[in-house]
């Protein structure tokens, strides 16, 4: 039969609807609008309450990350058939430690940022709990990028 590669892009289901957006490093005064933006689009579509509750926990914690910590994204929001998934791609700092930033209650939000409600560390663990899959890649000076999805089916 096939290599694997080859099958992956035989098997790979087609796009049912997709928007890019941008997020813009400090823009606290627009924080969450994406992720109300595509929780908006995902009512319109009809997508299962409980898929767009999970999707909506991670996209606010992917935005505010960007918004903190990193100096602009794209963010990418897919519905395929079997899935709803997001790829946020930032340029910024990175993150020197991936095991260290996954862990509950670690976090470098800045006194500033804690005075307004953020800082608490459980913004990725939370991304990760609330999907189905959940990739992170980062280099420092360069930037991170987050791939997650929710099941459909
Ligand atoms: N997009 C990002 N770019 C650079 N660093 C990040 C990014 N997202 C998260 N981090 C780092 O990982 C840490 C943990 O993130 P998170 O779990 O969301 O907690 P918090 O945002 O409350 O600090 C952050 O404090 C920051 O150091
Ligand atoms: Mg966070």
């Amino acid at each position: 039969m096939f290599p694997a590669p080859v099958l992956d892009v035989i098997m790979e289901e087609e796009i049912l609807y997709s928007e890019t957006f941008r997020i813009h490093g400090n823009d606290f005064e627009h924080g969450g609008e994406v992720a109300a933006a595509v929780k908006s689009v995902m009512k319109q579509l009809g997508i299962r309450s409980d898929v767009i509750r999970r999707l909506s926990i991670a996209n606010f914690e992917c935005e505010m990350n960007v918004i903190m910590y990193a100096d602009e994204a794209e963010f990418e929001f897919s519905v395929l058939p079997s899935q709803v998934r997001v790829v946020c791609k930032d340029r910024g700092q990175g993150i020197p430690d991936i095991g260290l930033a996954m862990q509950e209650g670690w976090s470098t939000a800045t006194q500033q940022m804690r005075e307004r409600g953020f800082g608490a560390g459980l913004g990725l663990p939370n991304i990760k709990r609330n999907s189905d899959k959940f990739e992170i890649e980062s280099t420092p000076s360069v930037g991170t990028t987050l791939r997650y999805s929710v099941n459909l089916e």
